[in-house]
């Protein structure tokens, strides 16, 4: 894979690979099946409380600009719960689409680890490769609901983890934070994807790779429901971004394009403390 646009845009763009792109329709249509359930059916498919996040999310505010996207995240780690929390929906949209983000995780492995074996060449990271595809089990699918309407898309922000894998959008306006401080519409499509460095991989590489800043505005002449998936590569490194003092959208958009790595570094603590996640 071609990775040297990651110094240029920050990003680097493919066409999906074909059994990829159908693993992706796959998943993303038994995701739009699986929001057709009752909610109190879907909240059985919840990680049960704010410390295992994982499973079905839902906001619910009210008003007008109130955020009401219902999200899931599943890992690998996660489904020895998972599987039969969807058993007890007794409704074959759960458990299918359980069984499709198995499949997404088979099915996007081989295009991570091309990325992570450009990267780890061009960027003289030895061992990267290896890092990346031992952490599977903590690869975090992100499946999104926004319904109709929804005046709350993205806020500007960067990812925390290592890279995010972006599999597929229903609406256009997402956007990226170029190195020249424009925001610019990402080439994201039926046939295109990109993939980015997050905070981590930022740190991970000493400040060679800067993690991407992105937002997602609601496009004007859209009234569909919006539906999109992403995946976060957290290759479970030695160090991490500390979260419990910083949050990332409290920085200026691209503060950390050209910030010395020792101001980098300070925002990272050691992973000492990995909660197990299942
Ligand atoms: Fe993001």
């Amino acid at each position: 894979m071609d990775v040297t646009t990651l110094r240029t845009a920050g990003f680097v763009s493919f066409e999906y690979p074909q059994g990829l792109r159908t693993a992706v329709q796959t998943a993303l249509e038994s995701w739009q099946l699986f929001c057709t359930l009752p909610l109190e059916q879907k909240r059985l498919l919840s990680g049960g409380d704010r410390v295992h996040d994982f499973g079905f999310m839902c906001r619910n505010d009210k008003g007008p600009v109130a955020d009401r996207k219902e999200l899931f995240h599943a890992l690998r780690a996660n489904f020895p719960q998972l599987l039969p929390k969807a058993a007890k929906v007794c409704d074959p949209r759960a458990t299918a689409f359980i069984r499709a983000v198995d499949t997404l995780l088979e099915a996007t492995a081989p295009t991570v680890r091309a990325f992570a074996a450009s990267v780890e060449e061009a960027y003289g990271l030895v061992g990267f490769t290896k890092l990346v595809m031992e952490s599977q089990p903590h690869w975090t699918f992100r499946y999104l609901h926004y319904p109709k309407g929804s005046a709350v898309l993205a806020h500007p922000h960067a990812d925390r983890g290592g890279f995010t894998f972006h599999l597929a959008e229903t609406e256009g306006g997402g956007e990226y934070y170029s190195f020249d401080k424009q925001w610019l519409p990402w080439p994201v499509s039926a046939e295109r994807t990109i993939i980015f460095p997050s905070m981590e991989l930022q740190h991970y590489s000493n400040g060679a790779m800067k993690a991407l800043w992105h937002r997602v505005l609601p496009v004007e002449h859209s009234t569909n429901a919006r539906y999109a998936m992403v995946v976060f590569i957290d290759f479970q490194g030695l160090y991490r971004f500390d979260d419990s003092t910083h949050r990332v959208q409290n920085f200026a958009p691209g503060f950390n394009y050209h910030l010395p790595f020792k101001e980098f570094a300070g925002l990272f603590v050691p992973r000492d403390n990995i909660t197990p996640a299942a």
